[in-house]
């Protein structure tokens, strides 16, 4: 099997992405982090027993052969080389741990979701009433109008909040994953206005096929799966004081919406946009924020 390890950019000109640059560009982008946790001892003791104890069960349950063994240490050494980890923990494993974030504290605001490998930080602000960043071509697609309000869990609006919006095209690409397109492209940071409105003109997007040309692929086939996530808007909700939210919306009967290969739909954050009669959709849909609980 041939793979294209080609990251050649062409500028201005969109080329489709292939699993090794998006894996590539997300796996740089994390590790610029060099992330840290508060784990003691004793804790990393209890998880690391655990786990073995878990693979343990998996090999013997199935009675693994030394083939598999030895294909899954192969394909381990591919995710890597092909910087595919963030993509494929995202996918299978981030979900519980949102959902662990969520229960842990007891929320009663907006649902969560995971946040994926393409969130970028520090995305240019723009007014409550705003058109996202968007090419000539994004303008093809339908244009959704997506409004609220942000508020705290009594419903009191929170003016000055932070609404980071990010998500892939009508083609299913993120800005500054794939190549050709610019940087801050269907990405943004919305200032609510003093009551914590907000009403978003952005652009309906597609489902997004997670790269599929890789080993996060060949995974995904060698169980018969689908790689395909529906078409959702990524969403990060901050205010001074109060806890932030990541989360995501879908969008009724979209395709791929219960099926993610992600597992990362909730029916609470399911969209339902209505056609304005101007050739738009038109949403609504606010965020509750619960106290800061920690932090
Ligand atoms: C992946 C991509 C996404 O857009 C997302 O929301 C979650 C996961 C991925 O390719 O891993
Ligand atoms: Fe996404």
């Amino acid at each position: 099997m041939t793979q294209t390890l080609d990251n050649t950019q062409n500028a201005g000109q969109a080329v489709d992405p292939t699993a090794h640059d998006s894996g590539n560009k997300a796996t740089d982008k994390f590790k610029a982090e060099r992330v840290t946790a508060d784990t003691s001892q004793e804790r990393a003791s209890a998880i690391y027993k655990d786990l073995l104890a878990a693979i343990a069960k998996v090999a013997h349950d199935h009675q693994v052969t030394y083939d598999e063994y030895r294909v899954l240490k192969q394909w381990m050494i591919d995710v890597g080389e092909y910087g595919e980890w963030p993509l494929w923990l995202d996918v299978f494993v981030e979900h519980e741990i949102e959902e662990i974030h969520y229960n842990r504290l007891n929320y009663t605001g907006t649902k969560g979701s995971i946040e994926g490998p393409y969130y970028v930080e520090n995305a240019p602000e723009l007014p409550a009433v705003c058109e996202m960043p968007m090419r000539d071509q994004d303008r093809e697609a339908t244009s959704l109008i997506f409004k609220g309000q942000v508020t705290d869990i009594d419903g009191n609006g929170l003016g000055g909040a932070k609404v980071e919006l990010w998500h892939a095209d009508e083609e299913g690409y993120y800005s500054q994953f794939a190549p050709g397109i610019p940087e801050w492209n269907l990405r943004g940071t919305i200032v609510t206005d003093e009551e914590g409105r907000y009403e978003i003109t952005t652009l309906q997007p597609a489902p997004y096929q997670i790269p599929a040309d890789g080993p996060t692929g060949w995974f995904i086939d060698s169980y018969g799966g689908h790689p395909w996530r529906p078409a959702h808007l990524h969403l990060r909700v901050t205010h001074p004081g109060h806890r932030s939210i990541t989360t995501q919306l879908y969008f009724r009967g979209g395709e791929w919406v219960e099926t993610d290969v992600a597992t990362a739909v909730k029916p609470e954050l399911i969209l339902d946009p209505q056609p304005d009669g101007n050739g738009n959709n038109v949403v609504e849909y606010g965020f509750a924020l619960d106290a800061d609980k920690e932090n």
